[in-house]
Order: C-alpha cells, then structure tokens, then sequence
C-alpha cells in the first residue's frame, strides 16, 4: 500500500543513483512517517551538538560533549516521538550502540548496496517483525561518512591529540579509518506496529 506513495521517490531516485531503496517491509504510511520523524527529530538534535562544541572548544572538547549528549538525545527523542531511536553502526565508538542480529544484517545490506553504487543517502530499509509477541516496525536509514567534519573523529589519519582523547574515553573504539562516501553507520528505530 505505501508502495505507491514511494513510487514518485524511488523513480526519482533509481534516474540518480540507478537504485532505490525506500521499502516499507508491511508497515503502513502512519507508522514509516513516524520512524522518518523520529530520525529526523535525533539528526537535527544531534548536529547543533557537535557543532557549536566545535566552535566553542575545538574537536577534543567536541568529543567530551558528544560522549555527555548523545544518549541522552536519542532519549529524549524516543520519548518525544514515541518510538526507540537511536544510531549504531559495523564498528561502533560507544559499544552502547553495538547492532543487534537484525540490524547487522540491515547495515551489512547498505554496505553491499552502496559498494554496488547506490547513493549513501538513499538508502534505507524497513521491516515489520515479531518482537516477544509483539508486532514491531524496525526501520533503519544509511548515514553516509562525509569530509567534513565527520573525518576529524572518525577519518583514516586522526591529529594525535583527537586521537588520544578518544582512546581515553571510547578505549573499545572502532569507529575510525572511514572515508567519505562509505557507510559510516545508520539510524535505527522500533516501535509498535499498528
Ligand atoms: C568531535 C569528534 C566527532 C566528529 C567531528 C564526529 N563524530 Fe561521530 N562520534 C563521536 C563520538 C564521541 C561518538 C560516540 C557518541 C556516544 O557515546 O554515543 C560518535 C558516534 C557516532 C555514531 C554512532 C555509532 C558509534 O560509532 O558509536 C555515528 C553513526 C557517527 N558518530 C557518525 C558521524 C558522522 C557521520 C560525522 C560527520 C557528520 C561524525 N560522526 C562526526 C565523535 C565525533
């Protein structure tokens, strides 16, 4: 059924990238624009953050305040738009955001569909499963690695000092060597199906 309201999306994203990837996996429109809103909600939470610590104390200070904020954000945010939104990745920083079965299986698939050549930021993937009796939508959208500032903390040569204070404060971390145009991880939401 949400197969039609994509249609006009895909078409127009199969004429750029020569793949589309919009799938509704048997949610209905009410439950996909609900996961759309919740990542939208934590991407445009999330920015300012890093941002203006940047400015305010370069990228280590950065660091410090992305490790304070971020969970919190992707709280707040389920709570606001009443789903579980978060982000996770193949090699995280904060092991907090480790993938589950599903989700590595999902992010795998975006990195086997952008290696084929599919825009990074086209890719997504939903599916509705049974999660302990429940119907459960899980919905996950690609987050493209970029040049800036993204390679700063997560880039293939890190400054010494970057370098440094992430190693103290993620002494697990595996989210570094990335360049630009990879996945570098995706945003990940559940909620009840309707
Ligand atoms: C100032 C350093 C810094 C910059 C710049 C930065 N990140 Fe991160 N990133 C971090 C830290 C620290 C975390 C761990 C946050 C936490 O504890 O949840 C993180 C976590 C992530 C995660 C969650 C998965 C994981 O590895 O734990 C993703 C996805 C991510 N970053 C993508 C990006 C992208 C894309 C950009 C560029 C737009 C970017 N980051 C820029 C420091 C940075």
């Amino acid at each position: 059924m949400i197969r039609s309201l994509f249609a006009a999306t895909v078409l127009a994203c199969s004429t750029l990238a020569g793949t589309a990837s919009a799938q509704d996996g048997g949610a209905n429109a009410a439950d996909l624009a609900k996961a759309r809103g919740a990542i939208k909600g934590l991407a445009e939470n999330l920015r300012p953050t890093l941002v203006n610590a940047m400015k305010a104390g370069g990228p280590v200070a950065a660091i410090e305040a992305c490790q304070g904020a971020a969970p919190g954000i992707a709280a707040d945010q389920s709570t606001a738009h009443g789903v579980t939104v978060g982000r996770t990745a193949l090699l995280v920083r904060n092991p907090a955001n480790a993938p589950d079965a599903w989700e590595r299986k999902v992010l795998e698939s975006f990195a086997a569909k952008i290696e084929a050549g599919a825009a990074p930021d086209t890719v997504d993937f939903g599916e509705v499963v049974e999660e302990g009796g429940r119907k459960t939508f899980r919905y996950m959208k690609a987050i493209p690695m970029a040049a800036e500032p993204c390679m700063l903390c997560h880039g293939t040569e890190l400054k010494p000092e970057i370098a440094a204070e992430i190693t103290k404060r993620y002494p697990q971390d595996k989210a570094v060597g990335f360049t630009p145009g990879k996945l570098r991880g995706a945003f990940t939401v559940k909620l009840s199906a309707n």
